[in-house]
């Protein structure tokens, strides 16, 4: 399993449309949705599995996630997403390392996010604390703000 950042306009492509059917989809969200306009100046991470049901084999991503800094001191994670079949086998803490790992060396002290309530304890797992209640998404979905301190 390989974890990079897309580089070719294919790879953000795959990208944006795991984004897409992850976090939006579901909830009748129109294509574009899943975008915000921090893209150009984020972190975007992806692991990949090869694909052999074509010639030739590519990779394509199955899992992804995003971090954005606030100010010097302050990352933001967001959009992370594993396709449904890979959910459960580590590639979300994968991911979240990864993108820790840059934040660090950027020399930020706090990553803050806004997690859906079924991912609560998939961050808290990963270090991070609930901090508040945050906004509920598509009148639907709870969100709570959590943090990790370095
Ligand atoms: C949330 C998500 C990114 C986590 O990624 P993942 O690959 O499924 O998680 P991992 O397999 O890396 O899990 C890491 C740890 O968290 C735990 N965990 C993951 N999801 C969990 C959940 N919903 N409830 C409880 N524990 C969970 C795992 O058991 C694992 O624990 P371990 O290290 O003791 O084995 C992924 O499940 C997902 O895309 N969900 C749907 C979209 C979503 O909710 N995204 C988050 C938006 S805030």
């Amino acid at each position: 399993m390989l974890i990079c950042q897309p580089i070719s306009s294919k790879d953000f492509e795959l990208y944006y449309d795991l984004r897409w059917r992850i976090l939006r989809k579901p909830w009748n969200q129109p294509k574009g949705s899943e975008k915000d306009e921090l893209e150009d100046k984020s972190i975007h991470a992806m692991v990949c599995n090869e694909d052999r049901t074509c010639l030739p084999a590519r990779q394509v991503p199955i899992g992804i996630g995003r971090a954005h800094f606030n100010s010097d001191e302050e990352a933001q994670i967001r959009y992370m997403a594993v396709e449904e079949e890979w959910q459960g086998k580590g590639i979300g803490k994968m991911i979240l390392s990864y993108l820790e790992g840059k934040i660090k060396e950027k020399g930020a002290k706090v990553i803050i996010l806004n997690a859906r309530d079924i991912a609560v304890k998939f961050y808290e797992k990963n270090g991070y604390e609930i901090v508040k209640e945050a906004h509920t998404l598509f009148d639907a979905i709870p969100h709570y703000r959590m943090r990790k301190v370095f």
